[in-house]
């Protein structure tokens, strides 16, 4: 992926999050000199395996399992410092020594515990009509910030301004929290312990990320900006609004760590060969009853945050070429390709009809999206292994032509396909 000409390449979901994004950013690792994430919080849930060890990572791009990776959290990223500490812990007791090649930006947002106290009341209050959010405080962290009360990490330094943010923080949350209904609030000198507690720690990390990765760029390194997220949990670009409140597109990599776009060389997107969603929301392609268990069982299709089920269905190519456009997508890396092994016949989404009109545009409106019904090809199952496979030609012709229809479809390249959640499980194509 990286050569003379590309140093600098996003990564990003292209459907609803849970594409498989952490093994992929594992493989390209390897010729990464530095690995930043842009946006989201620890919402994520990356999930890599090197050698029969599983990890899984909410905040500390998965770059970090290479011992010579510099890891930078970006300024777009919404930081809960507890959850960062836990997470450095975490590795140093596997054995990954982290701490000395992490780096947070100074401008990025932190998550308060009042953010996760009024994430999981907002949800609660709205009954059936519920985001499904990870509960992990992303939504009111970034609300915060863009109405210019969060609390930054640079901001540690400063015990005076941390108080009063806190104290009027948390005063708003007690309103709101009453508002929804719950007994719980906000305690604002319990919240200024655990700041004073992990405020040395985190401000030891603190970076100029955008200056740190304009520097590894001029003396040669190779820099991968990991997207969190999917491209249809956009908030502009996804089915708002049951979306995540980030830019997970491309497009917010170079805002979320401080660089221009014009240094960007390649945007790689990260899809299943089927679809999942976690969480509520329009869902075109998704599989009901027994087709759904079968998938969900060979798929694994379990969130690595909250463990909730996930919902499967079959790959839609209108998601898709949405998120080729927004993202301006150079390539794609294809996970999961093996979890189709034993199908006799796999669907395959090629458009839409909205209202009996046939459409290959992807709606604005959830409940245009709600209303859609798939326009399905039918293609051959390969029936057989494909977890062994390294090379194209050692891919089944059947297996090949789904590939080819995918890329069709999408209009995007394939780059990478991912036959297993091993390293070492991984074809190149081209
Ligand atoms: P939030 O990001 O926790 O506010 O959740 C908003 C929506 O995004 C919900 O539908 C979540 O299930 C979904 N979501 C957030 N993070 C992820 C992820 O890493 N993978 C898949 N879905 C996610």
């Amino acid at each position: 992926m990286f050569d003379d000409k590309t140093r600098c390449v996003v990564l990003v979901g292209v459907q609803w999050g849970d594409e498989g994004k952490g093994k992929i950013t594992d493989v390209l690792a390897e010729q990464a000199t530095l690995v930043a994430r842009y946006q989201g919080g620890a919402n994520a849930g990356h999930t890599v395996l090197v050698g029969e060890d599983e990890f899984i990572l909410h905040l500390i791009p998965s770059g970090a399992l290479y011992p010579d990776v510099r890891c930078l959290l970006g300024n777009g990223v919404v930081l809960d410092p507890r959850t960062l500490i836990d997470e450095i812990e975490m590795l140093q007791s596997r054995g990954v020594e982290i701490e000395d090649r992490l780096g947070v930006s100074r401008r990025a947002h932190l998550v308060l515990p009042y953010h996760k106290q009024l994430d999981g009341a907002k949800e609660a209050a709205k009954g059936s009509g519920r985001i499904g959010t990870t509960k992990r405080g992303i939504g009111p962290a970034y609300r915060d910030k863009i109405s210019r009360n969060g609390l930054r990490v640079c901001d540690l330094a400063d015990r005076d301004y941390c108080w009063n943010v806190v104290r009027e923080g948390a005063a708003t949350a007690n309103a709101l929290l009453a508002h929804f209904g719950v007994d719980e609030r906000a305690d604002p000198e319990a919240i200024m312990s655990e700041l004073e507690f992990v405020a040395s720690r985190v401000l030891a990390l603190g970076t100029d990320t955008g200056s740190e990765i304009r520097s590894e760029l001029s003396r040669g390194g190779n820099v991968l900006l990991e997207g969190a997220q999917g491209s249809l949990l956009d908030v502009d670009h996804g089915t708002y609004p049951f979306v995540t409140s980030s830019t997970t597109t491309a497009g917010g990599a170079a805002a979320g760590v401080g660089i221009g776009p014009t240094l960007i060389d390649e945007v790689l997107g990260v899809v299943k060969a089927y679809t999942t969603r976690v969480g509520a929301g329009p869902f075109p392609t998704e599989l009901q009853g027994e087709e759904a268990e079968r998938l969900r069982n060979l798929g694994a299709e379990f969130g690595a945050t909250t463990g909730r089920p996930r919902r499967p269905g079959w790959f839609d190519g209108v998601v898709v070429r949405h998120a080729a456009g927004v993202n301006g997508l150079t390539g794609l890396a294809v996970t999961k390709l093996d979890v189709l092994d034993s199908f006799d016949e796999i669907l395959l989404g090629v458009g839409y009809q909205l209202d009996g009109v046939a459409t290959a545009d992807f709606p604005e409106r959830a409940a245009d999206i709600e209303r859609v019904r798939p326009v399905y090809e039918k293609e051959p199952g390969w029936k057989s292994d494909t977890g062994g496979c390294r090379s194209w030609d050692e891919l089944p012709e059947a297996a090949q032509h789904y590939l080819k229809r995918i890329e069709t479809v999408s209009e995007v390249p394939i780059r990478l396909v991912s036959v297993g959640s091993a390293r070492s499980q991984i074809v190149r194509v081209g």
